[in-house]
């Protein structure tokens, strides 16, 4: 999921004004995220074509899993997602990451948390489908409308490895969809 529009901020108050100080922190905290901005596999790059494999229970709060999951966050912020998958980094395992806002172009995207869910599975889809468009970070400047079912149950598990079990409708429904696709290779460009 990719959004091309992302905020900008300009200013040019006074370097000593509170509000620019405070931005300038924000900026220099940003920068060391920055540093755990990862590469995004493209499509046509086979991982992308792969059943990832679930992730093991021994991982479960590992460090390794939660520094993953933050390099897959602050990626997929970083480049306006509003959803990414583990093998759009080059991990082939089951790890995605759901986090729908309001942007231009979804003005109507419900705000939510984030949500990272390993080894998620959709236990449940509705009959009922909607066509909405969709893009994607491994399929730059492409977009599609793409047919998902409206609503889906997914079970899945937390970093920490508690099991969650949520219905979701509408837009996060179908990010929900397009990143469970990923790990069993699929694209959206593969739906049209
Ligand atoms: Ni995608």
């Amino acid at each position: 999921w990719s959004n091309a529009l992302c905020k900008g901020y300009a200013f040019n108050a006074m370097a000593t004004h509170p509000l620019l100080v405070m931005l300038r922190s924000r900026q220099i905290l940003r920068s060391k995220i920055m540093t755990e901005i990862l590469a995004v596999a493209q499509r046509g790059e086979a991982i992308l074509t792969l059943k990832a494999a679930p992730v093991a229970e021994s991982e479960l709060g590992s460090a390794w899993l939660n520094q993953l999951s933050n390099a897959m966050y602050t990626t997929m912020m970083q480049r306006s997602g509003v959803g990414i998958a583990a093998p759009q980094f080059y991990i082939s395992k089951r790890i995605i990451i759901v986090a729908s806002r309001a942007n231009p172009r979804y003005p109507d995207a419900p705000d939510m948390d984030a949500v990272v869910m390993v080894n998620p599975e959709i236990t449940q889809m509705s009959d009922a489908t909607c066509i909405g468009e969709e893009g994607c970070l491994s399929v730059p400047d492409a977009r599609g409308e793409v047919v998902r079912a409206e609503t889906i149950s997914v079970k899945y598990l937390s970093l920490a490895g508690e099991p969650k079990h949520v219905t979701y409708h509408g837009f996060v429904a179908r990010i929900v969809q397009h990143e469970v696709d990923h790990l069993d290779g699929i694209l959206f460009v593969d739906r049209l």
